[in-house]
């Protein structure tokens, strides 16, 4: 409840019990009770007249007051605006249009102050609806009978109807002052969601072959999704589905067994694994003796004969350390679970395939469709390859059965390149078709992205044509980042432990935030100029804006950083000005963000939003004094509401990052 009602309400009562009292004094006086003169009781009566009159005119501005304010109280917790005005606007609708089965609820954010915060511009489909079941209303008459069915809330301030039938929505400053204490007072928490089991596939590059700048897109969206879903409360469990199991490992034994004979032993300097693999490639091509024996490998690995496996696991090895170093260094978490681990489910599952009598003879491959009538693609996956063995398809389906059966996801995301996009359909359909997945209790996501790109547009690829190794581009990213330090003379006041973090974070965050910033569905061109500028929407903008905002309470001298926690708290937030409720009411969409994010997994709104918060800012630091100096440069008038406001927005700002996997810095 406001003040100003509260207040009125007091007085209300105060009134009410005064007429009380002279409506006994008169009673009195007219039973005989008391002896007054009559002039006393003439008083007496003109007074009461007086205070019921206003007793009525304080009634009727309380009912209105009433309107205006919601009887409901503001929520301790921050909410998801946009899903809070959807539910109170669907329930205007239905109850205002209960003829209507599915009404649309169209609710959006104002693009011009003057149109409030938000608008509601389902009045103009409604009308369409009703002339369609013959009920003549125009949008405007809708708009209007939306609003008398409108429940009062904590969050509208008031509502007006514009042009055809828009409805704009000012929200109350109160719950903007609220929604701000409550993230100065408890940080940042994602709206409430129901927990899920998740299972998230990303990175998964493959061994022997070059890990290569689509597995780091895949590693950097897949990431930061998986922060996504472990704030918002999810249980998830991310799978790094490495390459590590079929044909070409037959090869890589075989030419193992005879380079390095004693490999049982001692291991193999096989530190370019990929040049290695060319090598028994080529061999493989034109020694017909090799091939049979790099068959015969493949088949004793996959029955798990000792030897075979232990030169499979050596060769993974090797690339594991090569990976790891990526890993470590985009700070990227993962639990390996590559195709081999899925041999034994393979086998049981092609069995049952086979007797379910899903599988079609095709060239002397065994072949599975999808369902008929779905839009799956129309190409089927391969389960059994015409020499007898298994490929990546028969492996996801074993993959997809023991994420849903064994690992009990409830939401199974798969992060690859866009040209997986008809396998993942296929693999889908064909799930569903034998009843591994039931699409009404498992929600199933390909989270595709795009091509990489260098600056001419062509591949990426190095100027000699080779495929560009991950390490060397990550340390190219680290020598220019150093550069742009120096340029800025950032060495000369830092000491070397922070010059070294600075040069780390601002390089992989930059190759992180590039990738991240973009819609992961088109083609992204690759280019480190771009990344490191400071100007735009750029990793190193936003990093300094942080960093530049996070010391503004730091300025406030030694006292005020002692005591700014009991400042927190003590201090009433005052969102006054213009710029300050601005910068507010972005700062309280972020729990709508994240609430997008999750309905399709496109990582870069987050990229927006935490950009619309540095522009903000800085509208408003330029108009808002925080603190105040003379001339001898000493503070003389410290803003603490305004400051309070520059932590709320470094607080939610801090979240942005870490959810995206970039790291701040305490000082640039
Ligand atoms: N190893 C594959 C590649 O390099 C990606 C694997 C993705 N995950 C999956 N379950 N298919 O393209």
């Amino acid at each position: 409840m406001s003040d100003q009602l509260q207040k009125e309400e007091e007085k209300l009562s105060r009134i009410e019990t005064e007429i009380n009292d002279i409506d006994g004094h008169i009673t009195n006086i007219k039973t005989g009770n008391l002896s007054e003169e009559s002039d006393e009781l003439a008083k007496l009566l003109t007074e009461n007249t007086k205070l019921k009159f206003r007793l009525e005119i304080l009634k009727k501005a309380i009912a209105n007051e009433r309107k205006n304010c919601k009887a409901d109280t503001i929520p301790s917790e921050m909410i998801s605006i946009r899903n809070y005005l959807n539910e109170l606007f669907g329930s205007a609708i239905k109850a205002a249009y209960p003829e209507l089965s599915d009404p649309p609820i169209v609710i959006t954010e104002s693009t011009k102050v003057s149109f409030g915060d938000y608008q509601c511009n389902s009045a103009m489909p409604v009308s369409q609806l009703l002339k369609a079941k013959n009920i003549k209303a125009s949008p405007r008459d809708v708009a209007v009978k939306i609003l008398e069915n409108l429940p009062n809330s904590f969050l509208i301030n008031k509502t007006e109807i514009a042009g055809p039938g828009f409805i704009n929505i000012f929200i109350t400053n109160e719950y903007v002052v609220s929604a701000i204490s409550t993230i100065l007072k408890n940080g940042v928490f994602p709206p409430t969601t129901k927990k899920m089991r998740v299972v998230i596939d990303f990175s998964s590059p493959n061994v022997a072959k070059q890990m290569h700048v689509g597995h780091l897109r895949s590693t950097i969206i897949g990431e930061s999704i998986s922060r996504l879903l472990e704030f918002v409360g999810h249980d998830v469990l991310r799978l790094n589905h490495i390459g590590d199991w079929g044909t070409q490992f037959g090869m890589l034994i075989a030419h193992l067994e005879e380079m390095f004979p004693n490999y049982v032993k001692e291991s193999p300097p096989i530190a370019d694994l990929q040049a290695f693999y060319k090598e028994s490639k080529i061999r493989f091509d034109n020694d017909e003796e090799f091939k049979k024996r790099a068959y015969d490998r493949v088949v004793k690995l996959q029955s798990g004969e000792s030897n075979s496996r232990k030169a499979w696991q050596l060769i993974c090895d090797v690339s594991r350390l090569e990976y790891q170093k990526v890993y470590k260094a985009l700070d990227v978490t993962l639990e390996e679970r590559g195709e081999s681990f899925y041999q034994s489910r393979m086998e049981n599952l092609v069995k049952e395939l086979n007797e379910r009598g899903f599988l079609e003879e095709d060239e002397g491959r065994k072949i599975m469709w999808g369902i008929k009538g779905e839009d799956y693609g129309g190409i089927p996956l391969t389960i059994i390859k015409s020499d007898g063995g298994f490929t990546y398809d028969t492996s996801d389906m074993a993959t997809i059965r023991n994420r849903i059966e064994e690992e009990k996801g409830e939401w199974l995301v798969y992060v690859t390149d866009a040209g997986q996009s008809t396998h993942f359909k296929s693999l889908f359909s064909c799930a569903r078709k034998v009843g591994i997945l039931d699409s009404s209790k498992v929600r199933v996501d390909h989270v595709p992205f795009g091509v990489v790109l260098g600056e001419d547009g062509k591949k990426f690829k190095t100027r000699s044509g080779e495929t560009v190794k991950l390490l060397d581009l990550l340390d190219e990213g680290l020598k220019r980042s150093l550069e742009k330090l120096k340029e800025k003379e950032r060495d000369k006041f830092m000491t070397a432990e922070e010059l070294r973090k600075a040069q780390e974070n601002i390089a992989y965050g930059c190759i992180k935030y590039a990738d991240l910033s973009k819609n992961r569905q088109n083609e992204y061109v690759f280019s480190f100029d771009k990344m490191l500028d400071d100007k735009g929407n750029t990793a190193v903008y936003l990093l300094y804006a942080y960093t530049r905002i996070k010391s503004i309470a730091r300025n406030c001298g030694e006292e005020f950083i002692k005591n700014f926690d009991t400042i927190k708290k003590e201090t009433k937030l005052e969102l006054t000005h213009e710029k300050e409720l601005k910068l507010a009411k972005v700062l309280i969409q972020f729990p709508d963000i994240i609430e997008k994010i999750l309905k399709d997994l496109h990582v870069h709104y987050m990229c927006e939003f935490l950009y619309q918060i540095s522009t903000t800012f800085t509208e408003f630091y330029d108009v808002c004094y925080c603190i105040e100096k003379n001339r001898q440069g000493e503070i003389v008038k410290i803003n603490k509401s305004r400051i309070l406001l520059c932590e709320a927005t470094a607080t939610v700002m801090a979240k942005c990052f870490d959810i995206l996997g970039l790291k701040t810095l305490d000082k640039i």
